[in-house]
């Protein structure tokens, strides 16, 4: 048997990646005032004995009123970044994966309770709530508080909110930026025009409507150490009328490309509720393949892969370079040994899980401390 494409090595960078399977950035809404805890030790802990070639920490905040929920993870203050350490310390100690980060400002769509209760946001004047910001003073929904539009002063600190970030993810040893330019959080509400309305040069046309994020960009790659990645994950369509679309979206990629950005992760929607989404298996693998059809970075499509031969088949046609799992490696943490198994690959394991290899397979381990 041939060796599938699924479990060949790619460089994004200067980064080494064992595999083409990304752990998908997943919020908990699990962290005390900002600070991860024992719950994202255990839950990087076991993704990060999956096999996958690389760990995406969840959206992480730049600032505190960046945060989608008051329990969000963020990367914002000593604290923080305290609290990040002690669980990569303990995640690092017993595995060799990789581990990006996603950092985030949830824009007009922060301030929200954590999703299990009851989906809400909370008024600026509510105990857990605070005033949102936004390119332009729209709600994201009916009946929602207007956010503040963000004026010169409130766009550069939200640039070096960025920036301060990425210092902090280098310093604690981070792999991997990726900036959160997706499902309709700030970055991607400039982009959108549904929610951009400036009339400054931040809005209007596409290229001011980029802007914003092509800025971001530029000061996060300065503040990351040059010779790790910094990656950018956007959404390829609003799926709305008059929305962002795949065709604004090739632009930006190829612009992010010119400053040096090192991958793109293609992801969709999130920017309205009205939003009508053909969800079906590997519904959004068309729309990075549009974009790897316009860039030459390597390109990660996400989104309902669930089956071995599916990912298999989305990396072997060239319609991405990776492919990267959230859902379905929280349901199924083992994925990667699964696949490996399925397509006849070899992955590599914790040495003290060497003996569960079953019978049938004689060379689907080898131990990931040799
Ligand atoms: C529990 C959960 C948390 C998520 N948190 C994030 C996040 O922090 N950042 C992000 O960009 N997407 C987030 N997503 C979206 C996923 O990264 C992914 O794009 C989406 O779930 C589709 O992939 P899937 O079908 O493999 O789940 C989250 C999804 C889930 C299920």
């Amino acid at each position: 048997m041939s060796q599938p494409v699924l479990f060949t090595p790619l460089q994004v960078g200067k980064l080494d990646l064992s595999n083409r399977i990304v752990i998908a950035p997943m919020c908990q809404y699990s962290a005390t005032d900002g600070c991860m805890n024992d719950w994202h030790l255990i839950h990087l802990g076991h993704l990060a004995l999956s096999g996958a070639a690389l760990l995406t920490i969840e959206a992480s905040a730049v600032l505190p009123e960046g945060r989608i929920t008051w329990a969000d993870v963020g990367l914002y203050d000593d604290r923080t970044e305290a609290a990040m350490q002690r669980v990569l310390d303990g995640v690092r100690a017993h595995s060799a994966m990789p581990i990006a980060i996603q950092l985030s400002h949830a824009g007009r769509k922060a301030s929200t309770e954590v999703p299990w209760k009851k989906a809400k946001q909370f008024a600026p004047d509510e105990a857990q709530g605070w005033q949102t910001v936004a390119p332009s003073a729209v709600p994201f929904a009916e009946g929602q508080a207007a956010p503040t539009a963000l004026d010169r002063q409130g766009l550069q600190n939200v640039r070096d909110a960025f920036a301060a970030s990425a210092k902090r993810a280098a310093r604690l040893g981070i792999d991997a930026v990726q900036i959160h330019a997706a499902h309709g959080y700030l970055l991607h509400e400039f982009l959108s025009p549904l929610s951009n309305r400036r009339q400054d040069e931040y809005g209007g046309s596409l290229e001011n409507r980029m802007r914003f994020p092509l800025e971001v960009f530029d000061a996060v790659r300065q503040a990351f150490p040059a010779d790790r990645p910094v990656t950018v994950r956007v959404s390829g369509t609003d799926w709305m009328e008059g929305g962002w679309d795949i065709a604004q979206t090739i632009a930006f990629a190829q612009a992010l490309e010119a400053k040096g950005c090192d991958a793109i992760h293609v992801s969709s929607g999130g920017l309205h509720p009205a939003q009508k989404i053909p969800v079906a298996p590997g519904y959004q693998v068309p729309l990075a393949r549009a974009v790897k059809a316009a860039v030459k970075m390597p390109v990660v499509a996400v989104g309902l892969i669930t089956g071995f031969e599916q990912a298999e088949s989305i990396v072997a046609n060239g319609d991405a370079d990776m492919v990267a799992l959230a859902r379905t490696i929280l349901y199924d943490p083992r994925w990667p040994w699964h696949a490996a198994a399925a397509l006849g690959a070899t992955i590599r394991v914790p040495s003290q899980y060497l003996r569960s290899q079953p019978h049938q397979f004689k060379n689907l381990f080898e131990s990931d401390s040799e």
